[in-house]
């Protein structure tokens, strides 16, 4: 088409500059509807676009498997961001038995077992095998589960008014959009 406006002399440079808009804007609007799809199915949808629009370099130019590897970044800095906080509550409560109990448990969870399941998910996208994508991705939310609800269904969830309950809300919330896109790559 392009070929076709250089050959036909009525088209000048200010007709292939509107062409070009309309191309970029068709395909911004193509992965509009990507977003869509991807963050109506989001608990928090307004997280879920400010998340993807904030990869580097744009979602316009992003496939499903960059917008993954982004959220596990971000899950990856998220997952830092907590272990510091976690061990700052262990050293803040020397004396109190039940909470240096909790936060030891969850800085296991959270320091060894999500960064281990952020490391599986991230060698399972690579090697592109989408069908076990989500189960592994679900596997990142269960450590970060047993932290904040205990390890046993018996257990009382600890009542921890730190800053902790909030962090780890927003991680599973990241954790959300990675499985819901790695159900979108395996259809
Ligand atoms: C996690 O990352 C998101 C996106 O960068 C940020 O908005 C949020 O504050 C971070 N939360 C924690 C606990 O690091
Ligand atoms: C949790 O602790 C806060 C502050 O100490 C207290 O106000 C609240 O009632 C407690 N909640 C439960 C369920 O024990």
């Amino acid at each position: 088409m392009i070929l076709k406006f250089h050959d036909d002399p009525t088209v000048n440079g200010f007709e292939i500059v509107v062409f070009l808009r309309l191309v970029w804007w068709a395909a911004g609007k193509r992965k509009g509807a990507e977003l869509d799809a991807i963050c109506k199915q989001s608990k928090n949808p307004t997280f879920c676009f400010n998340l993807l629009n904030s990869i580097p370099g744009g979602a316009t130019d992003a496939n499903l498997v960059d917008l993954v590897q982004y959220a596990l970044d971000v899950t990856r800095v998220n997952l830092t961001t907590t272990t510091k906080l976690i061990k700052r509550l262990i050293r803040r409560n020397p004396n109190d038995i039940e909470a240096r109990d909790h936060y030891t448990l969850c800085l296991n969870r959270i320091h060894q077992g999500a960064f281990d399941a952020v490391k599986s998910t991230e060698a399972i996208l690579k090697s592109r095998e989408f069908y076990i994508l989500n189960s592994i991705a679900c596997g990142i939310r269960t450590q970060i589960d047993l932290c904040i609800d205990g390890e046993s269904p018996s257990d009382t969830p600890y009542n921890d008014t730190s800053l902790l309950p909030a962090y780890a809300s927003v991680i599973s919330e990241v954790v959300e959009i990675i499985v819901i896109i790695s159900n979108l790559l395996d259809k």
